[in-house]
């Protein structure tokens, strides 16, 4: 119909998503949609306009009844025509509760009968907000749901551009988006702003090397999104099953999962921070770190020995390079069995552990979840025992580093049990301090299981979102296995999450490759398998900006790269960079990439880098600490400190540790220069301590220089931020007095924080067992206040302080009013 053509581009919703379906007119028409065929070569709107879209007036479901209720309102959906998908569930319950004054909850589910849902903690609301900063919305027919900001009337959510699914394995919901400005979304390889031109972002975990628009490790179905005035609002699919969001510039977005329920919330913001902040108010903030976790750590696939190992310790030691963290590899097992050790070729690594410890140093060893189920009975206690407690996945015949595996079923409180018992028992063998849980999305080297996988409606949906290999059960168990709290359809991607809750159990310290919404709370992420190479250096910071906001501020990637072998230069770039992962280790597959391995030039230049990294502790052991109890970034995207600047909104090249310190790394082979975007303000280089404004800096193009043995840092004015002398372990370093740096603004006025306590002991802060100090300038006066009192607080003395940006050179400067020897020198601005 001719109403079909006047369908702008940008608005066509896709009506025939299938993957590799050359859609025709016929196929189209039977859907009852609009039918135009585009030059493109491509069908679907994955790549391009959807040639088959859905007409203005598709059926969907009526509103056919909405009362108030004590949290908000509750309504009932009803379809009066069946969809062509299986199992339609005619008849809904929408609940829409208030529950924050900046938190909007909806949930659509089959009053009829209870679906899957996802089993993480979210908050239960009692009382419904008496304020909200939302207004709600509703279209009788086709059903929509219209979610606006009170104080600028944008509207945050308008489902009813689309029609509404909801269907036993297909449900799907659109929505507009105020802006094409959109971020999260994790997964992907990706910039940090997300491309709506037809891009579909697909999410089950897998595991494999990172590429773009491909369902990577984890699954995180939550965004945020830019409004045009600086604002930001945030939303959260609570949804686990395998599903595509698909981007469109309209700009618009829609959600199609193949289980579970409709069940989302709508963070008001206004500010970036704060629609994360109340993002992780449901899902839970991330653990305050053990100190060292954010020490520098070594790592690599192929030591081959603990010798090996331990000479790479000594040198890093003679060379006087910092380091906290040395980890092995799947080299230390014996025949890759988890909970042993090579006694032939690690003889000598229980004396290495202790060797560590000896030199205030930690070990960290990986585990995959796969257990070998191929060993003589009675001699591989992990399977015998296992057996006997039918801990594992019914049927998981899997094949990992082992050879045939069994997978345990997590989400199986005595597999719980049972894990710990074998963390325990190779603890007392080998005393290791944390652990990195690999290969849990969880990963198979076969499709499903040794005998393949039944032939049922959960091993082949009726629509299968765009995964990688195309089928749920690619390099991984099959959908239909049953778990103790549901099919491995539901909780696929839970795998890791129920993994590291299993391990932080036992050790605090968890890196965890597969990871879901509430992962903070319990492990650390790295990126997984990139490569050596310059591209892959610039998409660590777009990841490590994302796993920010979803609440995973424990991240880095593998520095200088796992693939691949790295060029010396590459590496010294990359540690310079890596120094400001929150979470920071050089990790290789195969060769040499420690430090040590390279020229005395590059060397030193990464020695520096790490040294800065560990005078920087005591501010980034505090970002941490806001990231846990208020729910903070800890690397920061530029837009966030400034949300007015549009310029900001796109950047992903730069990135602020915390609020005041710019990194602005070289990202190129050969480059001398590096290009940065200052935003307004006062900007003061670190090393030199010239400031510098906008004006300045773009009169010189904003290009900075940057020789190789220095990355370019610079502070933010209004800011003070604690340092201190760095040592070769963070424990010795610990016991350093602090210099604290102080950037002035225009006005000479500059505040900032310490957050200290032993660093071992857990939850301090919840056990009122830390120090806090609150730092201010103004009137040329410095004052330190300690805003809440602990021991640990006598132990921290402030030896020097810097200034930058004092105007006029001072006659004299007293502390706590005695005289005291100060330097002063002249601005150079660059
Ligand atoms: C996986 C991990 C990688 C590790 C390797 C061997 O590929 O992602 O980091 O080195 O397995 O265990």
């Amino acid at each position: 119909p001719e109403s079909c053509s006047q369908i702008p581009e940008a608005w066509r919703f896709d009506c025939y998503p299938e993957r590799g379906a050359v859609v025709t007119e016929e196929m189209c028409h039977a859907r009852n949609c609009c039918f135009i065929q585009r030059s493109q070569a491509k069908t679907s709107g994955r790549n391009g306009v959807p040639w088959c879209f859905y007409t203005p007036d598709c059926s969907s479901y009526e509103l056919v009844s909405i009362t108030d209720t004590e949290m908000g309102k509750v309504g009932k959906l009803l379809r009066n025509k069946k969809t062509y998908y299986p199992k339609d569930i005619d008849a809904l319950q929408m609940e829409v509760l208030y529950e924050e004054d900046n938190r909007l909850r909806v949930k659509i589910t089959d009053p009829a009968e209870k679906r899957y849902e996802v089993p993480i903690d979210v908050p239960v609301v009692q009382k419904k907000a008496s304020n909200p900063s939302y207004t709600v919305d509703f279209i009788k027919e086709p059903f929509g749901l219209i979610v606006k900001r009170t104080q600028t009337g944008t509207v945050l959510l308008n489902t009813s551009i689309a029609p509404l699914f909801y269907a036993d394995q297909f449900l799907q919901m659109s929505t507009s988006l105020p802006s094409r400005f959109i971020y999260g979304l994790g997964e992907h390889r990706s910039n940090f702003l997300h491309d709506v031109q037809w891009k579909t972002l697909t999410m089950w975990a897998r595991d494999v090397p990172p590429m773009e628009l491909t369902n990577l490790y984890g699954v995180h179905p939550f965004y945020l999104s830019m409004e045009s005035d600086g604002m930001a609002h945030g939303f959260f699919m609570l949804n686990s099953n395998a599903m595509d969001v698909a981007l469109q510039p309209a700009p618009a977005l829609t959600w199609r999962m193949i289980g579970g329920i409709l069940d989302f919330y709508i963070f008001l913001g206004p500010d970036p921070s704060s629609v994360i902040a109340q993002y992780l108010d449901v899902v839970g903030k991330p653990a305050m770190p053990i100190f060292w976790a954010l020490g520098y750590h070594l790592c690599r696939w192929g030591y081959k020995s603990s010798d090996k190992t331990w000479n790479v310790v000594k040198e890093m030691r003679n060379y006087g390079i910092p380091q906290d963290v040395q980890w092995n590899d799947i080299d230390y097992m014996d025949h890759a069995l988890d909970f042993t050790y090579d006694t032939v070729n690690f003889s000598s690594l229980p004396d290495l552990v202790k060797d560590l410890h000896r030199h205030d140093q930690h070990y960290v060893m990986i585990l995959d979840p796969g257990i070998s189920s191929s060993q003589l009975p009675g001699s591989y206690w992990p399977f015998d025992e296992g057996m006997k407690r039918g801990i594992f996945i019914n049927d998981s015949n899997g094949d990992v580093w082992p050879g045939l595996t069994a997978f345990p079923d997590f989400s199986n409180p005595d597999t719980h049990e049972w894990w710990y018992q074998n963390l325990k028992r190779f603890h007392e063998k080998v005393p290791f301090d944390g652990v990195w849980i690999d290969m849990n999305e969880p990963s198979n080297f076969f499709d499903g299981s040794l005998n393949g996988c039944p032939d049922n409606e959960l091993e082949n949906p009726p629509y299968t979102p765009g995964i990688l290999g195309g089928t749920l059960k690619t390099k991984t168990v099959c959908a239909s296995a049953r778990q103790k709290i549901s099919t491995h359809y539901n909780i696929h991607s839970l795998y890791g999450l129920m993994e590291a809750k299993a391990t932080e159990r036992y050790r605090p310290f968890v890196i965890s490759r597969s990871t879901f919404p509430s992962q903070g709370k319990y492990s650390g992420h790295w990126l997984g398998d990139n490569r050596s190479q310059w591209k892959d250096l610039a998409t660590s910071i777009p990841g490590m900006l994302t796993f920010n906001i979803l609440g995973i501020p424990l991240i880095g990637a593998d520095i200088c790269g796992f693939g691949g072998s790295t060029t010396e230069e590459l590496c010294v770039r990359w540690t310079q960079l890596g120094a400001f992962y929150p979470f920071s280790r050089n990790h290789n597959s195969i060769d040499e990439q420690e430090p040590t391995a390279f020229s005395p030039a590059a060397r030193t230049a990464m020695k520096e880098a790490i040294l800065l990294r560990y005078s920087l502790f005591p501010h980034l052991y505090t970002l941490f600490h806001h990231a846990h109890i208020s729910g903070h970034t800890v690397a920061t995207p530029l837009l966030f400190q400034f949300p007015n600047d549009e310029k900001t909104y796109g950047i992903d090249k730069q990135f602020l540790l915390g609020k005041s310190l710019l990194v602005t790394p070289v990202l190129e082979a050969g480059q001398d220069y590096v290009v940065g975007y200052f935003p307004k303000g006062l900007w003061y280089d670190f090393h030199t301590v010239s400031h510098t404004s906008l004006e300045t800096l773009l009169e010189i193009h904003n290009s900075l220089t940057a020789p190789k043995d220095k990355i370019n840092l610079h502070l933010r004015e209004g800011s003070v931020i604690p340092t201190q002398r760095p040592n070769t372990t963070l424990w010795v370093s610990s016991g350093q007095p602090l210099h604290l740096i102080v950037s002035l603004s225009e006005d000479g006025l500059a505040k900032g924080d310490l957050f200290w306590d032993d660093g071992e002991t857990l939850d301090t802060y919840e056990k009122d067992q830390y120090a806090y100090i609150y730092f201010t300038v103004e009137q040329n006066t410095m004052t330190s206040e300690v805003l809440h009192n602990h021991e640990e607080a006598t132990y921290i003395t402030v030896e020097t302080v810097s200034f930058y940006g004092v105007k006029t050179e001072p006659e004299n400067v007293t502390v706590n009013s005695q005289e005291a020897a100060f330097t002063y020198r002249n601005n150079q601005v660059i």
